[in-house]
């Protein structure tokens, strides 16, 4: 197969998999995959026999999971456009409301639909402040106890997403501790609560007994069915960007240019600032695999080879299924802007415009 691509591998996906139906099994809890994460959807029927629906965060999410993944779909957005809810609605089984401004201002379009709010504990594991859900000033969610249980005859359930690539049990059950103690009223008047995802319980030497009994004392201490909304979780280890080198040089360091891009192909890891990841990364050659953009910084990493590298040679870089295949760039399925062209006459025109139908097929 021609390079670049990217290579999921079912049996690198399944373990996760059987994890999490091994959660859903021994706590109760539902899980439900974050499109945000993947939405991949050619191996959505694979992971739907494992999992309970999806969770989403925009229109485009929503309608892709409840054509494409069995079960329960739950609609979330930071922000509904006017246009955009009867969709939403029809796409969904649940909708999830941002802010209590949202709510009310959706109160009539949704009545009789199964509504959430999302709850903005104010702690998180994030170590970016860039992707913390609880940063000072946060618009992730509604943080006041006494206003949320003002609107709670409105809704039946909660969302809070406050873990963030939390791979330690105790800060989780700590988190939660402080969840039901600052928000245990409200959540006794519900029937159903989502804690979101960001927990690393597919990860080696999870401790995922201890995180079913928790779930499961959560779940029976409120009356509450619990909901999770793994994405990293489900998908980490599932897949790989396969490149090519395309031509070596050497300033420095040795350099090899690769037919891929680590800002067109893999953003995530140049946002964050982190390199990306070849396994073994051992041997006595050390090279820096470069982008074939003409961005400066387009480089994947340094990585250890046995043998020195050569055009035509094949690489994988690991772990490219989360945040990595939607960020090519449909991220959270937001609309793409279209495109218009002022003429000069003063006239507009639009030239292109994009739909549900451009981002499901860039997705597979
Ligand atoms: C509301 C919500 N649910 C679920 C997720 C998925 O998190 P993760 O991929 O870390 O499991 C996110 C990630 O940002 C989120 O914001």
């Amino acid at each position: 197969m021609q390079t670049p691509y990217y290579l999921i591998d079912k049996s690198r996906l399944l373990p996760n998999m059987e994890k999490i139906a091994w959660l859903r099994d021994a706590s109760g809890v539902k899980c439900l995959l974050a499109l945000k994460c993947f939405a991949t959807w050619s191996v959505f029927d694979f992971m739907s026999k494992y999992m309970d629906g999806s969770t989403s965060s925009s229109l485009y999410e929503v309608r892709l999971g409840r054509e494409k993944f069995a079960g329960e779909t739950h609609a979330y957005s930071v922000a509904y456009a006017d246009h955009e809810i009867e969709q939403v609605l029809d796409c969904s089984d649940k909708i999830i409301f941002n802010s209590i401004g949202q709510l009310n201002k959706f109160a009539d379009a949704s009545q009789g639909h199964i509504r959430g709010l999302r709850v903005n504990p104010g702690v998180s594991t994030s170590d970016f402040d860039l992707a913390d859900p609880a940063r000072p000033f946060s618009r992730l969610g509604e943080h006041d106890p006494a206003a949320i249980d003002a609107v709670a005859d409105q809704i039946s359930g909660l969302m809070f997403h406050n873990n963030c690539e939390n791979d330690s049990y105790d800060r989780f059950d700590e988190m939660l501790t402080l969840i039901e103690d600052r928000f245990g009223d409200v959540i006794h008047k519900m029937d159903w609560v989502s804690l979101g995802g960001g927990i690393h319980f597919t990860g080696e030497g999870y401790p995922i007994e201890k995180l079913a009994a928790r779930l499961k004392q959560f779940a029976e201490t409120f009356g509450i069915q619990v909901y999770l909304e793994p994405g990293e979780a489900a998908i980490t280890g599932a897949a790989t960007l396969e490149v090519t080198v395309l031509d070596t040089m050497h300033n420095g360091k040795n350099l090899a240019i690769v037919d891929s891009s680590i800002e067109a192909h893999m953003l995530d890891l140049l946002i964050y600032r982190e390199p990306a990841k070849i396994s073994p990364d051992t041997g006595p050659e050390e090279w820096m695999i470069c982008g074939k953009s003409c961005l400066a910084g387009d480089i994947f990493g340094e990585f250890r080879f046995d043998a020195p590298l050569k055009a035509g040679d094949r690489l994988s870089f690991q772990d490219a299924a989360g945040y990595t295949m939607v960020k090519k760039n449909w991220f959270n399925g937001v609309k793409m802007p279209s495109i218009a062209i002022r003429e000069l006459d003063g006239t507009t025109r639009m030239v292109r415009d994009f739909d549900y139908s451009d981002f499901a097929a860039a997705l597979s």
